[in-house]
């Protein structure tokens, strides 16, 4: 089953309330919300507070795309505050295998973010306590940035390992998805899609996400 999780980061955030009905009314199945502390990414965007504020007005899953350095130090907070999904970028974690199992430690489900240069063995040892993999297709920090043409073969590649390894581990992509591209997105074996601009800036959300599920 495809499932789609819209970026905040595109969003009206003055107007947050009624962006977050027009995705539920959309169909879709996940909020991915996108913090960002600065220092790992070149941005800053959310925290806490606006966790909270969403998991007051939303029974959506809080698909939570941690973008920052030493999120061991975070992850608590985080799950206090809402989240239902938290992923933290491989880059990030030194220790890897403690971040994760401290991310279910908390109940909640752990995610590992790839960089586009980042190889996919890196997962190896820690993909079975994984329920998710995110593989973004673009370099972390903005929105409405270019889909990476090579993250296409980066999908099919971690599929393949998941399949040979007999796990059910989502794959989620992230970065310049659009309607169009969707389609090899999804050959390739992902199962989640995040996009941003492709849905906040479309004029019809629901169609948008209509099209980004069955293309
Ligand atoms: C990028 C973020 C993405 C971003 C996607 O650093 O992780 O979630 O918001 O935005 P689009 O879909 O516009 O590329
Ligand atoms: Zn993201």
């Amino acid at each position: 089953m495809i499932k789609i999780s819209p970026s905040l980061l595109a969003c009206n955030f003055a107007r947050l309330e009624e962006e977050v009905r027009k995705i539920e009314e959309g169909g879709a199945h996940y909020v991915h919300v996108d913090v960002m502390d600065g220092h790992f990414v070149p941005n800053i965007s959310v925290g806490f507070p606006i966790v909270q504020a969403l998991k007051s007005i939303t029974k959506l899953p809080l698909d939570v795309h941690l973008m920052i350095s030493d999120p061991d130090r975070y992850i608590e907070e985080f799950a206090k505050a809402g989240a239902d999904i938290i992923t933290v970028q491989q880059e990030a974690c030194i220790h890897l295998d403690r971040t994760v199992r401290y991310i279910k430690e908390q109940g909640k489900k752990a995610a590992v973010a790839l960089n586009p240069a980042t190889d996919i063995r890196v997962l190896e040892y820690v993909l079975p306590m994984l329920d998710m993999v995110l593989i973004m297709s673009v370099n972390p920090g903005f929105g409405g940035q270019k889909y990476i043409p090579y993250s296409t073969e980066k999908i099919k590649a971690l599929k393949k390992m998941i399949d040979k390894m007999g796990l059910k581990t989502d794959i989620q992509v992230d970065g310049g998805v659009t309607v169009d591209n969707c389609r090899e997105i999804k050959a390739a074996g992902a199962n989640v899609l995040v996009a941003g601009s492709a849905i906040f800036q479309s004029k019809d959300i629901k169609e948008t996400i209509r099209k980004l599920i069955e293309y």
